[in-house]
């Protein structure tokens, strides 16, 4: 009989679609999150990944686990590390969400865990969506009640993926082997620059949404003024060069390849949330 499933970050973004989606096709699920909250009828369990002491629990009687980073922490690899091999040494299944990218350079924290799962012997599959379209009522709510998104993009456009598509392909990866030892890069329908999506924001809001294209030490100062730590605040900065090079615009087919569904449009997106994006 098949195990259980953990879900890293079980009420993130991420987490928390994914564990609907999991319960949905019938798995047993435990939500791994510091609280140790049980989330959407899942069993929940406190996990800390800096804290190696919470993982023995949090493994019990799981085969299969998605491995995420919150938000917030620079070096993903330090972060990761333990809790992969941890899974590694239970010979459970991984599946990675890492970033849309990372593997154009072996240096880049991501993809030294991607490369740690290829030479792990365990089964796993490898996650890499683009920019998620829910920044939009997350990192740049603030922006879009004051009537403009303020981002280091340039002209640059991006296949933003909704965190549903991102859940959807997760749950397909964790509930199938037929995807196992492969990477996927997870994207939306079309590339979008934040002009565009500005305007379909202020469309679906009926309010005036504009984009500001603004330099990497303005929007440093306005992260830190929000709160931002300055180290994540520059680490933010930093990965909208690729935005502004145009590399995070190509569509990929891997939501439709894991899923058997298309990825939702920025405008679905937006009509779906209209009302947190409006709150
Ligand atoms: N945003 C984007 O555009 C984008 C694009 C591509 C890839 N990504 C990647 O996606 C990741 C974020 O995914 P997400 O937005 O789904 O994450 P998220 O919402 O930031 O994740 C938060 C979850 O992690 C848990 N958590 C936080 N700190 C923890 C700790 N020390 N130990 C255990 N659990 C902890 C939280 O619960 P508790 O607070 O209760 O512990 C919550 O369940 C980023 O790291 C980024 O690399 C993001």
């Amino acid at each position: 009989m098949a195990g259980k499933i953990l879900v890293l970050g079980a009420s993130g973004n991420v987490g928390q679609p994914l564990v609907q989606a999991l319960l949905a096709k019938g798995e047993a699920v435990k939500a791994a999150s510091r609280s140790g909250k049980a989330i959407a009828g899942a069993e929940g369990v406190t996990f800390d990944y800096a804290d190696p002491a919470t993982f023995e629990a949090a493994f019990a009687g799981v085969d299969r686990v998605f491995v995420m980073s919150p938000a917030g922490y620079v070096n993903v690899r330090d972060l990761l590390l333990p809790v992969v091999e941890a899974a590694v040494a239970r010979k459970v299944k991984i599946v990675l969400q890492s970033v849309f990218g990372v593997d154009a350079d072996d240096s880049i924290p991501y993809r030294q865990m991607e490369i740690v799962l290829e030479k792990s012997g365990v089964p796993y599959v490898i996650l890499r969506p683009n920019w998620f379209a829910d920044n939009f009522h997350g990192y740049w709510k603030a922006g879009i009640d004051h009537g403009a998104i303020a981002v280091p993009a340039g002209n640059g456009k991006s296949s933003f993926i909704d965190v549903r598509d991102i859940a959807d392909s997760a749950a397909a990866a964790l509930t199938t082997s037929r995807f196992d030892g492969k990477a996927f890069n997870l994207t939306g329908p079309e590339a979008v620059g934040y002009g565009e999506a500005a305007a379909l924001l202020s469309r679906v809001l009926g309010k005036p949404v504009a984009y500001q294209a603004i330099d990497d030490a303005a929007f440093v100062s306005l992260l830190t003024g929000a709160g931002v730590p300055a180290d994540y605040a520059n680490f933010l900065a930093a990965i909208f060069h690729p935005v502004r090079e145009g590399w995070t615009s190509p569509v990929s087919e891997g939501v439709e390849t894991l899923t058997g569904h298309k990825p939702r449009s920025l405008e679905t997106y937006a009509q779906d949330n209209r009302a947190v994006l409006a709150a």
